[in-house]
């Protein structure tokens, strides 16, 4: 199958309560697209690691686009990848306030190169816990 993966930075607008049922409703159309991943709240941010098909994604990612709960939905990375990290999640939440000052640092100033955007990614996936079902 062809697989992708997206990983992108986002600033959110959530209120508290928003945050159960975006989650909810990102893991039922998840799971009917075939996409998995990582979502990880900062506070004031957002970043969300999304892996599957890429006609999936592209569908995916225009419903996040479109989202007011976020702004300035900024790719950090995206392309082929040989397997998932996230198998077993529909969308697997990690809270990360320790994240919140680099992703504020990064979408206020220039664009990264796709290498210091791949050792960001792996510095924050790194923070998640193996994770089950
Ligand atoms: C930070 C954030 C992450 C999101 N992640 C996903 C996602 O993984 N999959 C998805 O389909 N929609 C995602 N969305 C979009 C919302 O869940 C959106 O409400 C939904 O796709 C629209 O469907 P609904 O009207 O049935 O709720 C995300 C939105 C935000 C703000």
């Amino acid at each position: 199958m062809d697989l992708y993966q997206l990983f992108y930075l986002s600033r959110s607008v959530a209120a508290p309560d928003d945050l159960d049922r975006l989650l909810a409703s990102a893991r039922r159309h998840n799971q009917r697209r075939g996409v998995t991943g990582v979502m990880l709240f900062s506070g004031g941010h957002f970043a969300q690691l999304l892996e599957g098909p890429a006609q999936a994604l592209r569908e995916t990612m225009v419903f996040i686009d479109a989202d007011t709960r976020h702004t300035a939905v900024t790719r950090l990375v995206e392309g082929p990848i040989a397997r998932r990290r996230f198998d077993n999640w529909s969308m697997a939440f990690f809270e990360a306030p320790g994240a919140d000052d680099l992703i504020h640092h990064l979408l206020a100033g220039a664009p990264v190169s796709l290498e210091r955007a791949q050792r960001i990614m792996e510095r924050m996936l790194a923070h998640c816990p193996p994770t089950e079902h």
